[in-house]
């Protein structure tokens, strides 16, 4: 029998990283700089599916600038394909971003294989500007040199869930980030 079968809460027992009081005031600060930031002007951010489904949409209810938004879905390489750097793009934006100011929301940078690709890929259809948000940073898992504009918190080398992060689908609901232990 699993665990969710047998009605218990493994959950609970995973160690809280950040709070979700931590996280909406750390997500509240980041969105006062960016309205200032962008301050007359209406960016497009693209949330990366799907772990930065609920950092974007608590990010843009704290925004005092007007905003479009937009996502973009990007396959995760394997293990074996890590080094190679090779992304996919599994759903592409629904517009163009030439002339745009915009601002890719991420959940968490890690090897930093993802963001790289993407800067490159949205870079080369020529938006006005072009920035990174994420809420999470990894810095000690860099296989890329890679420098998020705006960042939430820097965390150590573990692997968290919660907050849209998921581990094979599950957990992404929780609204603290925990830690995943072995
Ligand atoms: P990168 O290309 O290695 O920077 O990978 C970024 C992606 O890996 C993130 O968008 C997440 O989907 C996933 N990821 C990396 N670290 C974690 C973690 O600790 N928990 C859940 N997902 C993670
Ligand atoms: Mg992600």
């Amino acid at each position: 029998m699993t665990d969710h079968e047998a009605g218990r809460n493994k959950v609970d027992d995973y160690e809280v990283l950040l709070s979700s009081e931590q996280i909406e005031k750390r997500v509240k600060e980041i969105a006062e700089v960016i309205s200032d930031d962008y301050r007359g002007k209406r960016p497009l951010l693209i949330g990366v599916l799907k772990g930065a489904v609920i950092f974007l949409s608590d990010l843009i209810r704290f925004l005092t600038i007007p905003v479009e938004i937009d996502f973009i879905a990007v396959s995760s390489y394997g293990n074996a394909t890590a080094s190679s750097g090779v992304v996919r793009i599994l759903k592409d934006l629904e517009q163009s971003i030439q002339g745009k100011d915009v601002l890719i929301v991420e959940d968490i940078v890690d090897t930093g294989l993802t963001l790289n690709y993407l800067v490159e890929n949205l870079g080369s259809r020529h938006p006005n500007s072009l920035r990174v948000v994420t809420l999470l940073d990894k810095p000690d898992r860099r296989k890329v040199k890679f420098e998020p504009d705006y960042c939430g918190f820097n965390i150590p080398d573990r692997f968290v869930i919660g907050y849209g992060l998921d581990y094979g689908e599950d957990y992404r609901q929780l609204s603290d980030l925990r830690v995943l232990d072995e």
